[in-house]
């Protein structure tokens, strides 16, 4: 035998045996749970311990004697927040953590436009791919119940429907990266007043037809590795430690197969969270939520007294494999996968995609007599309004970031007019926040301005005198008790005296258009005397240029409301008898007692006048004709799919995107049930004078209740209207559908 040969054969028995001593957890041509279970069947208690709880702010450990890596974590959900100290809040100080800010999930929301879902799950997974992260906290899709709550924002509006259709395309756009989408915060999570300890009591038909669809929509359909219980109790018991929440409905009913993630300090007690569902625990301090001096891993509720208990044989060891196994697979989904792409920041794909984004959920509200887009004739533009100049990304919470560039409204605008010759000039109007910090990154702008409130309005009149047009750029912002983490707003009033600078504007200046960036609905005493009223929302890092594109007419609007702007905050359900038990909450309780009637489900029963713009509503600088509804039939039994198309026609003279909705009301109704009910939206673009066709599906979901006394979706035989139209206000074409028999089936089935 030659030298060569031998050495050959050698080599192959080497590399053979290499390959047969290969454990099967390393070996990524198993399936990912015959990897888990033995990765399991190798570890140690004290390192299964290890895996279910935090080491630092942000990271859990792996287990460093077989290889396997731990876990990064980062917030979610508009962008990759910069990285902070392994123990504390405070920032790294590193210089490669810039990102892009991606529109608030409201905006999103407003595109009613799941493809738009989809880039930004795409562009925001690639960000935290690159970053080196394995599971982004988010996103959030809390129902906006009250419109105080501070952190609607980062949720997607007040419709079960809508937020479960957007929020699937979000998590496979994300995991796609092989990064974990973390959705939070479930459940029941829509205040922030008491937030650590409120304990909800809701009605079991309202749990499962408000607050959890898009909950389950984004384990069952979006197939998400991770979920985040929030901080709050449902009845009586916080959500990380429910077992009704994470074993009966999450981990039972949704068969969900990854890893149920604290919220930062959410836990309070070893044997309830032992064997309640919750997996890992993240952020806690020595004693719970209290601040302590240090963070002390290894006295978290999952560490050192968990391990006792189960040493003690007083925890369930399955248990503590079920947890251990879920993180392990959450490593091998991610951190492990040698499949995933690498991902990519700061990407001019991913400016793009956060101007597209931000452009598609600008909502145009008003726009007599064409004031937008903004004519050629007009050669003078006064901005006024701190929203202009103020940096939106950084504060607000933990969705906080730290940007790469964050292009202002004024300087949007000011880039745009100035290629087409026009003046912009800018008055401040009004003083509102003019700090700029959160944990240590500031936005380095000094917004301080000495004059009084009448000065600021009167030297912004007299600049409108002067002007063409004006465009006041306001609303809220990300500090306290406005759209912030933490407290929620004081009151459903624009604050800082706005509504005066407005009144004032308009009066100086008929041609007025007032812009307002919120992530919550808000009084708008001066609606009739406004020409042109624009929704925007906290866009991003291309806030400007997005603003900017609609107001000239680059970008036609198309977004739509994705909650109701009410008259009065007493228009809200939860607000309307000004009950305390049912908002904020009576010795830290509060009651859902107004159960469905969230959003337009409550202001439809209310006098049209109540409402200054409905749930759907959105204008465009076209206009849309829609034709006859089709049905594919007019009877439904079983598990049918009936399929309605509905043209629609561009009959004005720009390219444009409508939102054809779908509504179901039940003709005669043994029970009580809203009016109606959104089941189904399609977005389509049309060209001008061109006619294209809405198709939208739907199936028994779209006429069930579900049934508290035996827990099962339900049917009832009948009449059901098919109400459609462009908003929930508006919905002349109608079909109806018959249902022979009573279907039903269970959450699980
Ligand atoms: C927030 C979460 C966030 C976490 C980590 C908590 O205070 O409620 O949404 O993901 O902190 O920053």
């Amino acid at each position: 035998m030659s030298i060569k040969k031998t050495f050959a054969i050698t080599l192959m028995a080497v590399t053979l045996s290499a390959a047969a001593q290969t454990p099967i957890y390393l070996d990524h041509t198993k399936p990912i749970d015959e990897r888990v279970n033995d990765a399991l069947s190798r570890m140690t208690i004290a390192e299964k311990i290890a895996i279910i709880h935090a080491q630092s702010k942000f990271s859990s450990p792996g287990v460093q004697r077989l290889g396997i890596p731990g876990i990064w974590c980062t917030d979610g959900p508009h962008g990759i927040r910069p990285d902070v100290l392994w123990d504390e809040w405070d920032q790294a100080g590193a210089t490669n953590d810039s990102c892009v800010a991606f529109p608030a999930l409201t905006c999103l929301a407003a595109t009613w436009d799941p493809e738009m879902s989809a880039l930004y799950g795409k562009s925001i997974g690639e960000e935290a791919r690159y970053r080196n992260k394995n599971v982004l906290l988010g996103p959030g899709v809390n129902i906006n119940r009250t419109p105080l709550n501070g952190r609607n924002f980062e949720y997607m509006g007040e419709d079960p429907l809508l937020s479960a259709t957007m929020v699937v395309p979000y998590i496979k756009g994300v995991q796609d990266n092989g990064v974990a989408a973390c959705v939070k915060h479930y459940a029941l999570n829509n205040q922030e007043v008491d937030r650590d300890h409120v304990d909800v009591y809701v009605d079991d038909r309202t749990l499962h037809e408000i607050y959890l669809p898009a909950f389950k929509a984004a384990i069952i359909d979006g197939g998400a590795w991770a979920i985040m219980p929030g901080y709050n109790k449902y009845q009586g018991d916080h959500a990380c430690e429910n077992t009704r929440l994470l074993l009966d409905i999450l981990k039972g009913d949704w068969a969900f197969d990854g890893v149920a993630i604290s919220d930062w300090g959410a836990v309070h007690n070893t044997e309830k969270v032992a064997s309640n569902g919750l997996d890992m625990e993240f952020g806690s301090w020595t004693n719970g939520l209290n601040f302590g001096a240090s963070n002390a891993y290894d006295d978290y509720y999952l560490a050192k007294p968990y391990e006792k208990l189960i040493l003690e044989g007083k925890a369930d060891t399955a248990m503590l494999n079920d947890k251990a196994a879920r993180v392990l697979r959450l490593i091998m989904r991610t951190e492990m996968n040698r499949n995933r792409p690498y991902g990519s920041m700061n990407s001019p794909e991913h400016y793009a995609a956060a101007r597209k984004i931000g452009g598609e959920g600008i909502v145009l509200l008003k726009n007599n007599n064409n004031l937008l887009p903004i004519s050629p004739d007009v050669k003078k533009i006064l901005i006024v309004g701190e929203n202009a100049i103020k940096m939106m990304t950084v504060g607000g919470g933990s969705s906080s970031l730290k940007v790469q560039r964050e292009t202002l409204p004024l300087d949007g605008i000011r880039a745009k007019a100035s290629s087409k010759g026009i003046e912009v000039n800018y008055e401040r109007g009004y003083v509102g926040d003019v700090t700029g910090e959160y944990n240590g990154v500031t936005t380095g702008q000094n917004l301080n301005d000495e004059r009084s409130a009448e000065q600021l309005i009167a030297d912004a009149v007299r600049a409108a005198r002067e002007a063409d047009m004006v465009i006041f750029i306001g609303g809220l912002n990300k500090s306290d008790h406005q759209d912030a983490e933490g407290a929620d707003r004081l009151s459903f009033d624009l604050p800082y005296n706005q509504n005066q600078v407005i009144e004032a504007l308009v009066n100086a200046n008929p041609n007025t258009v007032v812009v307002n960036l919120t992530g919550n609905p808000y009084a708008m005493p001066w609606k009739d005397r406004v020409p042109a009223i624009v929704q925007g929302w906290y866009i991003g890092s291309e806030a400007g240029n997005a603003i900017a594109d609609v107001l000239f007419g680059d970008t036609n609007p198309s977004g739509k409301l994705p909650f109701t702007m009410a008259v009065a905050l007493t228009d809200y359900a939860a607000h309307a008898d000004g009950d305390a038990s049912v908002y904020p909450g009576v010795d830290g309780k509060v009651t859902y007692k107004e159960g469905l009637d969230v959003g337009y489900r409550h202001t439809d029963k209310l006098p049209a006048k109540r409402v200054n713009y409905p749930f759907g509503y959105g204008q465009s600088y076209t206009t849309f004709a829609l034709g006859k509804p089709q049905v594919s039939s007019n009877q439904l039994k079983g598990n049918d799919k009936l399929t309605v198309t509905v043209p629609v026609t561009n009959t004005g003279s720009r390219q444009g995107a409508e939102v054809v909705q779908l509504y179901v009301h039940e003709v005669k109704s043994k029970i009580d049930r809203p009016t109606k009910e959104l089941k189904a939206f399609d977005k389509v673009s049309v060209k001008p004078g061109e006619t294209a066709n809405a198709e939208m599906t739907i199936d028994r979901k779209a006429f069930a209740y579900y049934n508290p006394e035996t827990s099962l979706w339900t049917v009832n035989p009948g009449r059901y209207e098919l109400l459609i139209g462009n908003s929930s206000d508006s919905l002349p074409n109608k079909l109806t559908i018959t249902i022979p028999e009573q279907i039903s089936w269970r959450d699980s089935e």
